[in-house]
């Protein structure tokens, strides 16, 4: 069993896809072991997102993940990491694959409905980030 953090970005939220995309979730095999839905602060986005610091849309990144409410994740699968990341799709939803979250859901390449950890060590340090042990069921 392997361990992913994910999030439900403020676009897909906002626009009140929530439900739809938890069912695809839960129809691919995830379990959900814990489940928020929390408004990022500026420094939690940033450091949440400290990686991209340098990046020429680091600050429209954290005004994007900041502009209202997300819905933050802990799955559990075989695989977790990869299988979240194929469900996702692309980070640009003009190529995220048919069927995939962001090609139905995204709006572009920044404001593309959700997030995924990208590997073991980043999905060690982003689950902690927002769940405490004893919320994790
Ligand atoms: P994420 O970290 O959110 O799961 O997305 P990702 O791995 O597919 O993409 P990454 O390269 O890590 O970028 C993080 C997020 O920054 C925004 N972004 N904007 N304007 C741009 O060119 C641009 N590039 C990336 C997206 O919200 C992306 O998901
Ligand atoms: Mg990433």
């Amino acid at each position: 069993m392997e361990r992913t953090f994910a999030i439900i970005k403020p676009d897909a939220v906002a626009k009140g896809f929530t439900g739809e995309i938890l069912a695809m979730i839960e129809k691919a095999g995830f379990r959900i072991l814990g489940l928020k839905r929390i408004r990022l602060t500026r420094p939690q986005a940033e450091g949440f997102y400290a990686v991209h610091k340098a990046r020429p849309f680091f600050e429209g990144l954290v005004a994007f993940m900041t502009e209202g409410p997300v819905v933050v994740l802990a799955l559990e699968k075989e695989n977790a990491i990869a299988d979240w990341r194929t469900l996702m799709g692309a980070t640009n939803p003009a190529n995220a694959a048919e069927g995939t979250i962001r090609k139905r859901f995204a709006e572009n390449i920044e404001r593309n409905a959700c997030h995924g950890s990208d590997a073991p060590e980043t999905a060690a340090v982003e689950i902690p980030f927002f769940f405490s042990t004893s919320e994790l069921l």
